[in-house]
């Protein structure tokens, strides 16, 4: 008997990229450095102090680890923004659905601009919002006059911008973003920084400019530049308007008290981490050097992953990448493949590999 689902869920996989076992991963554009070692301590000891107190629930605000992310965020951008400025969540997946929740759902819509990251067309199905993709340039990049006469085209209430993009790499000039929200103060413009950290020297953030326009929300996440991807902790910082609503639409007690420890101590770490950054910045500019040289097509990228081509026959690059214990993404425009930037090992593993399913 099949159980009466909503329609727009018959038929459909759940999002998600294969898990193979193999040597090398290089596909979900995680950190490939584990958290050092004093910070695994720290997280252990400062769990093992929470853990008497879980039959608690705990700060449903996260007040605490708010007040430290604004810290960071300072350090990072050198904005300051207050606590009440800033959401966390369970990963930015979280953050972006409670968007949709607010200010998305039936009668309304969210534009984004394609290829990227397809986690925004899920968040608009299951919120019931209305979901439009406009096509990027054809180098992927995003301009002021192609957003904004999209905006004007079909009157989106959210607009999710990636940037640095999933899957491209590329990141928007906040010139292009300043016409934007110029042109769109009663829209929520979304500016997706889940990778800023790796972004190359001169690419500013979209935080410099939330004081401004309290409907752009910027969010980001701990998944990649804090290698806490299984910890689940994103954020967004925006006006306090902004906060106030989503905290409208979130579940009582969202996020756990091991999350909140777990990132607050992560965040002390942060210029521990810096160093791994600095390597995978350095291993990705060197990669894409590399990959010109040996006669593939890269873009230039801010983020910790590139996308890779041309194969006429991509599924048969990514197979027998896999077959060289190499596991990439499948995901993207034809005749691509994301890779993400792995340890010095794990990239000489893949060079090797890549040599030899070239002409694919
Ligand atoms: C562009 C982009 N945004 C957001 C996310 C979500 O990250 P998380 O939910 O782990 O914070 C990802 C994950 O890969 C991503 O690529």
């Amino acid at each position: 008997m099949s159980l009466p689902i909503r329609d727009e869920l018959k038929n459909v996989s759940p999002y998600g990229a294969p898990q193979i076992d193999v040597p090398v991963k290089l596909n979900t554009n995680e950190n490939p450095y584990s958290p050092p070692a004093a910070l695994v301590e720290a997280i252990a000891k400062n769990v093992a102090a929470i853990a008497g107190g879980l039959n608690r629930y705990q700060d449903r605000d996260a007040l605490h680890l708010r007040e430290s992310l604004a810290g960071y965020v300072l350090r990072d951008t050198g904005v300051s923004v207050s606590r009440e400025q800033i959401w966390a969540a369970n990963g930015s997946n979280e953050i972006m659905l409670q968007i949709l929740q607010a200010f998305g759902g039936p009668g309304r819509k969210a534009l984004t601009f394609s290829p990227t990251y397809s986690m925004y067309g899920e968040y608009a199905r299951d919120t019931n919002t209305e979901f439009v993709a406009v096509a990027r340039r054809e180098d992927f990049s995003l301009d002021a006059e192609l957003i904004v006469s999209a905006l004007s085209i079909h009157r989106p209430h959210v607009v999710f911008l990636a940037s640095p993009n999933n899957p491209t790499g590329t990141a928007m000039s906040l010139d292009v973003l300043d016409s934007v929200l110029k042109a769109a103060q009663n829209t929520i413009i979304v500016v997706d920084e889940a990778y800023a950290e790796f972004r190359r020297e001169g690419v500013d953030s979209a935080i410099t400019r939330v004081a401004k326009y309290p409907n752009l929300v910027v969010t980001r996440t701990m998944s990649k530049a804090f290698a806490l991807a299984g910890v689940r902790l994103g954020y967004l910082i925006s006006s306090t308007e902004m906060v106030d609503a989503v905290q409208l639409v979130r579940l009582p007690y969202h996020l756990s008290s091991v999350t909140q420890v777990v990132a607050n101590t992560a965040l002390g770490f942060a210029s521990e981490l810096q160093k791994d950054l600095d390597q995978i910045r350095s291993s990705r500019d060197e990669f894409v050097v590399w990959a010109a040289q040996s006669g593939f097509e890269t873009i230039q990228s801010d983020a910790n992953f590139v996308l890779l081509g041309q194969f006429s026959d991509r599924h048969a690059a990514w197979q027998a990448l896999v077959d060289r214990g190499v596991l990439v993404r499948e995901v993207g425009p034809d005749h691509w493949l994301r890779i993400t930037i792995g340890t010095a090992s794990e990239m000489e593993i893949l060079k090797k590999a890549l040599l030899e399913v070239k002409g694919l």
